[in-house]
């Protein structure tokens, strides 16, 4: 048994070894259960140029069907079109097991001629899901929370061999604090074993050079060798060079299995030398898909809902973390609370005075418009009123003139 004194002001750590069976090594088991029956969430974003293979990529990760057929594009309406993100849904089970898997597309990327901004629908869509869990967070019931926010973001570099294009670098630098980043290497087919050596290389200083981070795995102390093997084989892959194909061909020996075949022979997905198709799947879905949801609960939204919250004026209470030494008096915490309360009271009232002048400023706008408008449609009114006595005045004076004759005739007629 060993016992541990803390620091002054620390609690103290007892550390003791048990003398029978108690049963929290049971306690594993109670996790596995409830993890079994609540099931898991993956929710992917494939980011891309349009035609890499993202759609195919991921019906052959999880061996189904998700997307309907494509319809051809019109000649020279590429140009016209812009970024749409697609968000589609699957409940899929393995032995009981069940993950609701959600994959966000965003077809058409960097399809543009000029493609400045064409990452930003992207961000806005990673922003907007990292809001509504922020919201749903601040509500009163907050019982069940959907998370929708981006797991994991596989990112399709071009298979040019040359490096990462300055789009690539761009979007990268945008997505990096915000998502997990797997970079693949889309259609890898078209390049040879020495060619991609060298391409993933080049990608990996570019990604270095620029400091843009993708996701690693966490390395812990109790990790078995087995595991650090198992990561450090999958994580020499990077970025992996995929080819995806739902569609069974003949193998060589006869075998059918899921690839691609060329006149000169058949790429097999599901073959580690063909391709690191297996490795990407495993990484996605075997062995770090719970470390894919915690980094981006525990570090991407975190670092999210900070910054958010100190732009919305929030400050953080660091008394909590002092010893007592340290903490402040109450009454000059007291004081702080106040100040910062009139702090907040002053900038709403600012606010609210901006929102009053700006009301008011409109008001009075539509009333000047109303009001010439107004003299407007009473100058038409008197002007019509004027030729209409002027009308009358003629129609008056020629009557009268007529009157004479009419007179004479009347009279004609009653002598006779
Ligand atoms: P958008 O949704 O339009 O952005 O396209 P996408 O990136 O989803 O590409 P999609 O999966 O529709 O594939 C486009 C074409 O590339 C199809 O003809 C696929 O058969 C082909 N393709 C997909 N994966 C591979 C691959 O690994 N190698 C080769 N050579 N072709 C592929």
């Amino acid at each position: 048994n060993s016992i541990e004194r803390g620091a002054p002001g620390k609690p103290v750590i007892v550390q003791k070894k048990l003398n029978g069976y108690v049963g929290f090594a049971n306690l594993p088991n109670q996790w596995h259960r409830k993890s079994i029956r609540k099931g898991f969430s993956l929710n992917i974003m494939v980011v891309g140029e349009s035609g890499l293979g993202k759609s195919t990529l991921i019906e052959t990760l999880f061996n189904m069907s998700l997307y309907g057929p494509k319809t051809p594009r019109q000649p020279g309406h590429e140009l016209a079109k812009t970024i749409e993100i697609e968000s589609v849904t699957a409940d899929i089970e393995e032995n009981g097991v069940r993950l609701h898997l959600t994959v966000v597309d965003t077809p058409g990327f960097g399809d543009f001629v000029n493609n400045t901004d064409s990452w930003k629908t992207i961000i806005d869509n990673i922003d907007a899901r990292f809001d509504a869990y922020l919201d749903a967070e601040n509500k009163p019931n907050r019982v069940v929370i959907n998370d929708d926010r981006i797991h994991a973001c596989i990112y399709f570099i071009q298979p040019t061999g040359h490096s990462l294009s300055a789009l690539d670098i761009t979007v990268l630098k945008q997505l990096h604090r915000k998502v997990n980043i797997i970079p693949v290497i889309a259609k890898s087919d078209m390049l040879t074993d020495e060619e991609l050596l060298a391409f993933k290389s080049r990608i990996l200083a570019d990604i270095a050079h620029q400091g843009i981070e993708i996701f690693q795995p966490p390395k812990y102390d109790n990790d078995d060798e087995e595991t650090q093997l198992e990561n450090e084989e999958i994580f020499a892959k990077s970025p992996f060079a995929v080819v995806g194909s739902s569609n069974l061909v003949q193998a060589k020996d006869g075998r059918m299995i899921r690839g691609r075949s060329y006149p000169w022979g058949v790429i097999e997905v599901d073959n580690e030398e063909h391709c690191d198709f297996v490795k990407l799947r495993q990484l996605l879905i075997r062995t770090h898909l719970e470390e894919l949801r915690e980094r981006t609960a525990n570090q991407l939204y975190e670092q999210y809902r900070t910054n958010k919250l100190l732009e919305l004026g929030m400050v953080q209470d660091t008394s909590v973390f002092m010893s007592e030494g340290e903490a402040l008096s109450n009454s000059a915490r007291l004081e702080q609370e106040i100040s910062l309360h009139k702090m907040k009271l002053a900038k709403m009232e600012s606010e609210m005075k901006s929102v009053f002048q700006q009301k008011v400023a409109e008001k009075e706008q539509k009333l000047k418009r109303s009001e010439a408008e107004l003299f407007a449609r009473h100058h038409e009114m008197k002007q019509q009123l004027e030729a209409q006595r002027l009308e009358l005045e003629e129609r008056k004076a020629r009557l009268e003139h007529d009157r004479p004759v009419e007179e004479k005739k009347t009279k004609k007629f009653s002598l006779r």
